[in-house]
């Protein structure tokens, strides 16, 4: 590989409960071409039980992984002599996964003599946005997933400083939590969302937690256990009780995060002057009355939002080869001592807030 030729770079995404592998193309001026990208998702391997499960999750990529990198080889119809690199997500996620990828990433890099990177996942989808709309550095990202909510300064590829994060549950996971108590099916953040919408939001006074704090974190453990209050004192719930929670409790959820959001852009433009944008990723940012609320706080920030399609923003091998070929065109590679991580901090200087370690809300 010269400095002026493509760069061709296979990445493998298997944290939580989704088995991915995709092909991208990084041209020399750093702009980046999706050749194919498989997603198979777990989901109904784990919606009987409300929930992931960590074993079941494992033993799925171990059996689908290998076909789906070939799908993704054969899509993008280079063959591997090609790559330039192989990355796979080393970490955060639930380690089963974590490591059937990244050893499997291993073996390839091995065998085809061509290069690892071990990526952080919470770094991919910190850089997708550099793929999708070419965004220049610096940004503030907003990710809002099942496992994280964090507010990032994205300085440079592995420069990031969080800025906030949650101090218990994860936005996408106090919407599935929600749904499970109120008896809608796994995963909940959809559902909560469609019964929101035939719902009275003024119905229920639930709290904005965090509101008016100085800090940029999160908290939505209360709020969750308010829905759950006000949900065990009707005595017959009814679909339209179901719809009035939902949408009180999403009502919550969006004036929160506005004003978190809002500081955290203060606090972004003191450190590191005006953001070249507002960037929002993680499954949450699916939620249509999420993203006008971030428009909102955009604009009044005025910055510009970039949201990367749903596709991009939900967890997938593209934003994992991304992470690996931004790395590979600044020299940083990983060798086969790279470790599978269940934790991994986006922001290496960043001190775990109360709580932590107490939900699977990823830090
Ligand atoms: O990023 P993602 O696909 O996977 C990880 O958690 O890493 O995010 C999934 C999360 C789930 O908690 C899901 O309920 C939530 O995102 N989610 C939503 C919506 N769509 C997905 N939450 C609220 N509203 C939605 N429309
Ligand atoms: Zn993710």
């Amino acid at each position: 590989m010269d400095n002026n030729s493509p760069m061709l770079v296979l990445g493998i995404e298997t944290t939580c409960d989704e088995t991915a592998a995709a092909v991208i193309e990084r041209a020399p001026d750093g702009r980046g071409k999706i050749l194919s990208n498989i997603v198979r998702s777990q989901v109904e391997e784990h919606a009987r039980f409300g929930g992931v499960v960590p074993e079941i999750a494992a033993r799925a990529h171990v059996d689908v992984l290998d076909g789906i990198i070939d799908r993704a080889m054969h899509e993008a119809g280079i063959d591997y002599a090609q790559l330039d690199g192989v990355a796979a997500a080393a970490g955060p996620g639930l380690i089963g996964g974590v490591i059937v990828g990244l050893t499997t990433a291993k073996a390839i890099a091995m065998v085809h003599d061509t290069p690892l990177v071990a990526v952080n996942h919470l770094e991919a989808h910190a850089l997708t946005p550099r793929l999708t709309d070419g965004v220049e550095f610096p940004y503030c990202l907003f990710l809002a997933s099942g496992g994280h909510t964090q507010i990032v300064a994205v300085t440079g590829v592995g420069q990031y400083v969080r800025l906030g994060t949650t101090v218990d549950d994860a936005i996408g996971e106090a919407f599935d939590k929600v749904a499970k108590m109120l008896g809608l099916p796994y995963p909940g953040g959809p559902q909560v969302e469609r019964a929101a919408a035939n719902g009275d939001a003024t119905r229920f006074a639930f709290p904005r937690p965090m509101q008016g704090r100085p800090d940029a974190n999160f908290s939505l453990s209360g709020l969750k256990t308010a829905v759950r209050n006000e949900a065990s004192r009707i005595t017959e719930i009814t679909p339209q009780d179901i719809n009035d929670l939902c949408a009180s409790f999403q009502a919550a959820v969006l004036d929160s995060t506005a004003d978190r959001l809002s500081v955290g852009l203060k606090l972004f433009r003191e450190q590191f002057g005006a953001p070249r944008a507002l960037v929002a990723a993680g499954g949450v940012a699916a939620n249509q009355a999420i993203r006008g609320a971030l428009l909102d706080v955009a604009t009044k920030a005025q910055t510009q939002l970039i949201m990367p399609p749903p596709s991009l923003c939900t967890d997938n091998g593209a934003m994992i080869a991304w992470a690996g070929a931004e790395r590979l065109a600044l020299g940083m590679t990983d060798t086969m001592e790279a470790q599978p991580r269940a934790r991994w901090l986006l922001d290496a200087n960043a001190t775990a807030p109360a709580g932590y370690g107490k939900t699977r809300a990823g830090f």
